[in-house]
């Protein structure tokens, strides 16, 4: 029998996945107490209302003090997270934060700084490990099944409308950064002890570019490991406008010494048509007539529940925290790596070089 603790949560960022870490929390067991915060006072007390919640406030450190709070979830937008996360670690509870987890690597080495120095309880929220198919290879590759991996591969495409509102938010949040970076942590968390030491990149601006954004409609990338094992990853969000996804569409290929795993990630295997129109999770103007069902990022709601990486992330996280069972997000020096990763990938794409980053 595992001792269960009461989780007072305490969620910075009352945004799309702050609402949806909300929600989830709300419906886990061990959690007795919710406090959230937000800088905009109309999104902070909007959730507030949703959840029930038990305090609210624009000031995150008043929420972070609240002395029922054992628990942060940092949920603030991409090149918000630094300050509220240091804040956080200080308070010296267990901290998730969502990806990526810095888009500056001055940030990021401020954070894992301070997380080494507290001995922090800190967890990036990468969600593709928590999505099935993705945890059923890592358990393959954990039996043996694939020998050692010589080789491996990722592409992930997604429509233009998406990569504009990305860029509007913040130009940092580039496809590369923000969204092939679920598949570089994906791929160091495959290849564990093996971390990419050479980045080769080259890319081709269209559309985005047109638009006004110093942007690649396509990146390719080889990388290479530490044992020589070589990485193919690209990234297209220039896909039209209504292309059917709402979220990845993704192939991801693992080739070893014993094995071979393919995933399709592209969920073509549930394509709806419908005439009343289906709404996009993060674009709230954009309606597909055509849809691959289950292709959004963080999940799908059905019957009152939530399914899918982020309910079963958050979930393993809140169990993680209030049982001690262990859980497979991210550690604060894979995510330092995965930046280190995506940003290698734009300036070798920039500079027609190769980029090497060592082995640390
Ligand atoms: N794992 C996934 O599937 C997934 C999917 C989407 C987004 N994300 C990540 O989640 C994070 C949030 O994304 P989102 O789509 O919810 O963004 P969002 O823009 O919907 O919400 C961000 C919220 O943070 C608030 N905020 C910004 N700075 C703040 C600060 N300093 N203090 C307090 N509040 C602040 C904003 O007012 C906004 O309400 C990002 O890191 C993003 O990359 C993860």
């Amino acid at each position: 029998m595992k001792t269960k603790k009461e989780i007072g949560l305490a969620i910075i960022g009352c945004g799309r996945i702050g609402t949806l870490r909300g929600k989830l929390a709300n419906m886990h067991p061990s959690v007795g107490y919710i406090a959230v915060s937000d800088s905009d006072p109309v999104a902070a007390e909007k959730l507030a209302k949703a959840l029930g919640a038990d305090f609210w406030s624009t000031d995150s450190q008043e929420v972070m003090a609240r002395p029922e709070v054992n628990a942060i979830d940092i949920a603030t937008s991409e090149h918000e997270h630094t300050k509220p996360l240091l804040a956080a670690l200080e308070r010296g509870v267990p901290v998730l934060v969502e990806k990526p987890l810095a888009l500056l690597e001055n940030d990021a080495d401020l954070i894992l700084a301070r997380s080494v120095a507290l001995n922090s309880d800190l967890h990036i929220g990468y969600s593709r490990r928590y999505k099935n198919r993705y945890l059923i290879a890592k358990e393959q590759i954990m039996q043996g099944r694939l020998g050692t991996i010589t080789g491996a591969c990722a592409r992930l495409y997604n429509s233009r409308s998406q990569c504009f509102a990305m860029l509007q938010r913040n130009k940092g949040a580039t496809p590369v950064v923000d969204a092939l970076t679920y598949y570089v942590d994906l791929m160091g968390w495959f290849l564990a002890e093996n971390p990419v030491v050479e980045v080769f990149a080259k890319g081709q601006k269209g559309v985005i570019h047109q638009a006004g954004y110093d942007t690649e409609d396509v990146t390719w990338a080889i990388l290479t490991c530490k044992d020589g094992a070589v990485v193919n990853l690209g990234v297209s969000y220039a896909l039209p406008e209504k292309w059917p996804s709402v979220g990845h569409s993704a192939r991801v290929e693992l080739l070893g010494t014993h094995g071979t795993l393919l995933i399709n990630d592209d969920h073509t295997d549930q394509v709806m048509q419908t005439e009343v129109g289906f709404p996009h999770v993060y674009l709230s103007d954009h309606q597909l007539q055509t849809v691959f069902l289950e292709s959004s990022t963080p999940g799908d709601w059905a019957l009152g529940d939530f399914l899918g990486p982020i309910a079963d992330e958050t979930r393993a996280w809140l169990d993680y925290v209030s049982t001690g069972k262990p859980c497979n997000l991210a550690k604060p020096a894979d995510a330092r790596r995965t930046l280190a990763v995506t940003l290698a990938i734009e300036e070798s794409a920039r500079i027609g070089k190769t980029v090497y980053l060592g082995e640390q």
